[in-house]
């Protein structure tokens, strides 16, 4: 197997820095609930936050869909679930990517179903080809084809999470 580079360091970080810039815009005057998707957003999260200038507060939830290979099982369970009280709060969403778009979609009706405010959905990577629930991602960092991405947070059978840049993965 091998890794190579496909979304570099400085290119992450420097959409990271337009996507804070809209979410500041967005949310001017205003608060934010920041849900981020474990495990696979946890570094765009984290560095995401950093670059936004309004007062947020955090929350982790954790779904899995992906047993050990790289295709979905095509069902999601939430091994962590948000309780707290979201009424009329401004929620975003951060998610690593959207594939299929099933486990946006079943976070979307969870976080709905609270009674919230604004829900707003960030979402470092997209892929269309594979897209069949359709979801609205206002904050999206990159389209990417039909490859098997790791890295950033995102894993290959839990491995890779901790590199710095997003790799494809060849076996
Ligand atoms: P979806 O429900 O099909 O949209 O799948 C979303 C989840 O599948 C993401 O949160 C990832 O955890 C995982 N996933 C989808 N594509 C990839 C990939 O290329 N690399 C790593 N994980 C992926
Ligand atoms: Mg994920």
């Amino acid at each position: 197997m091998a890794v190579a580079v496909y979304i570099s360091e400085e290119q992450i970080s420097n959409k990271i820095s337009e996507l804070a810039y809209k979410i500041n815009e967005d949310f001017a005057g205003q608060e934010l609930v920041v849900i981020c998707v474990l495990n696979g957003a946890f570094m765009f999260c984290a560095d995401l936050v950093r670059g936004i200038s309004i007062p947020v507060t955090m929350e982790f939830i954790k779904v899995s869909s992906y047993g050990a290979g790289t295709s979905s099982t095509g069902q999601i369970k939430f091994d962590l679930e948000f309780k707290g009280d979201l009424k009329g709060k401004n929620v975003l969403i951060i998610e690593d990517i959207v594939d299929t778009g099933l486990t946006l979609t079943k976070i979307m009706e969870n976080i709905k179903s609270k009674g919230v405010g604004k829900v707003k959905l960030a979402s470092l990577l997209f892929k269309p080809s594979r897209n069949i629930h359709p979801v609205k991602i206002d904050y999206l960092g990159f389209e990417i084809p039909d490859k098997f991405v790791i890295g950033y947070g995102l894993d290959f059978a839990g491995k890779f999470r901790e590199l710095p840049y997003i790799g494809v993965y060849e076996e």
